[in-house]
């Protein structure tokens, strides 16, 4: 399979970012990070994805009078690119289903909560407050309902007694860093796919490499 040529979608510090720029580094990695885009010109990702040679662009959606209208430049500026795939990495805009649809089963997102479970914002808070013991991060082709789509790999995290947002925040992001890369991996490698609507995975895949649970290390099956 060609290396695909991914973007990347940015609001933030872009940590997600750097964790799949590091791992598309690899020279067997089937991929490229060709492109890193964020809807804020100030997001700190963007200077850290220059500091490592990839080109960025900057389409500010405040600019815009209408969500329509962003996201036709957001297209405009991934299809002048040649991108095939899309990596949203803390992208804290609302994509429309025109956007979606467009991109379908080319887009995948990751999100801090077990999936289904917490979708939308404030995710580690509301985990703490239901009385959960375990939380975690979801990587998932995006659909256009919000927070939903085929699942593609779940990292698992324990809640301990005391966490608070900010701890409970700093445990699910060391595996969203882990995760991620290995699931872009999967899918542009052609071990995970998309198969009327679920995510279909090679003969052979290995477990540990979809499904984390770093208190007991791989799941063993
Ligand atoms: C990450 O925790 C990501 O899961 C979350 O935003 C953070 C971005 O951090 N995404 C969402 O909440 C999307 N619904 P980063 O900029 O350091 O990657």
């Amino acid at each position: 399979m060609s290396r695909r040529r991914i973007a990347i979608l940015i609001s933030g510090r872009g940590s997600n970012m750097t964790s799949l720029i590091e791992a598309a580094s690899a020279p067997d990695f089937p991929g490229e990070i060709a492109l890193v885009l964020s809807n804020r010109p100030d997001a700190g990702g963007l200077a850290r994805a220059q500091e490592a040679g990839i080109p960025t662009r900057a389409i500010d959606h405040r600019t815009h009078l209408t969500r329509e209208s962003f996201e036709q430049a957001l297209d405009q500026a991934l299809t002048e690119n040649a991108i095939d795939f899309i990596c949203l990495a803390g992208f804290m805009r609302v994509l429309t289903p025109w956007f979606v649809e467009r991109w379908a089963g080319k887009m995948i997102n990751i999100h801090p909560s077990l999936l289904p479970l917490f979708r939308g914002t404030h995710t580690h808070q509301r985990a703490i407050n239901e009385g959960v013991l375990v939380h975690g991060c979801t990587v998932h082709f995006v659909v256009p309902e919000l927070d939903a789509g085929p699942i593609v790999a779940q990292a698992v995290v324990p809640i301990i007694p005391g966490d608070t947002e900010e701890t409970l925040s700093a445990r699910v992001l060391a595996q969203e860093h882990v995760v991620y890369p290995q699931a872009l991996r999967m899918i542009c490698d052609g071990r995970a796919r998309l198969e009327n609507g679920q995510v279909v995975f090679a003969e052979g895949w290995d477990a540990s490499g979809v499904l984390r649970s770093p208190s007991s290390g791989p799941l063993p099956f």
